[in-house]
């Protein structure tokens, strides 16, 4: 269990990178790199220059990039911010932004709505046969129901000021007490957990919960990292 540092691009994706092509080189021949960002479980953020040399990388190797940034709005620490890969492709000019493959995904069940099933892929500098592939049998074979279909626009476009639901919506997606102490518990002691208002309309009763998949002794270190932190907490009110 080791403290995720947020602050720097430690995850060193563009280092890490081509060890990772020469040992899948020995099996196969890859042909696309998969990357979670912002990446779950951990929290890491890329910065703008680690993923320009993602981009540089898949290049020069001519991999098809995946990019899954389900999790753009859940960046917790100061001064980072989430920037899609799109964004830092086309910055990067035609060399790049003509001719990397690039599918990107982000889906509604980050914001709580798992079970309506639905999302959307950006797709960029994909082979028109592909491209055919995608615009017919996908769009024909994996609609989603109605009812996700309408989340999912909106969450693409959330109420404006003015609006009817623009009051509702925005004092729903506010922080509430329990969801800021397991921020700040993941901060300080790298131990995640969920807030239980997640998990059920349960106003004004701040609670989390725990889920555990870790073997007892790690689950022991977690419960008094989470002693630890609560003990401080409580002190210094
Ligand atoms: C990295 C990552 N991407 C996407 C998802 C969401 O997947 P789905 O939209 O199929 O629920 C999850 C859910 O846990 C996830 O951890």
């Amino acid at each position: 269990m080791g403290r995720p540092d947020r602050s720097s691009d430690t995850c060193a994706l563009p280092v890490t990178l081509p060890m990772l092509l020469d040992e899948a080189g020995e099996q196969c021949k890859p042909k696309a790199i998969f990357i979670s960002n912002p990446s779950n479980p951990a929290g890491h953020v890329q910065s703008r220059k680690s993923i320009q040399e993602v981009i540089q990388f898949a290049a020069a190797e001519g991999l098809l990039l995946l990019v899954d940034e389900v999790y753009q709005d859940y960046v917790i620490q100061d001064g980072v911010e989430f920037i899609s890969y799109k964004k830092i492709l086309f910055e990067m000019g035609p060399v790049y932004s003509d001719t990397v493959q690039l599918a990107s995904f982000h889906s509604i069940s980050s914001l709580g709505e798992c079970g309506l099933r639905a999302g959307f892929m950006e797709l960029v500098n994909i082979d028109p046969n592909v491209m055919h592939f995608v615009d017919t049998m996908l769009c024909t074979d994996i609609s989603t129901s109605v009812m996700g279909q309408l989340a999912l626009d909106l969450m693409v476009k959330p109420p404006k000021p003015g609006d009817s639901s623009y009051h509702t919506y925005t004092q729903e997606r506010q922080v509430e007490a329990g969801t800021l102490y397991c921020d700040q518990l993941m901060l300080e002691q790298a131990v995640l957990i969920g807030s239980g208002s997640s998990h059920g309309p349960f106003a004004g009763k701040s609670h989390f919960r725990l889920c555990i998949l870790v073997s007892s002794d790690v689950l022991e270190e977690a419960l008094s990292r989470i002693q630890k932190f609560h003990q401080s907490l409580v002190s210094a009110i």
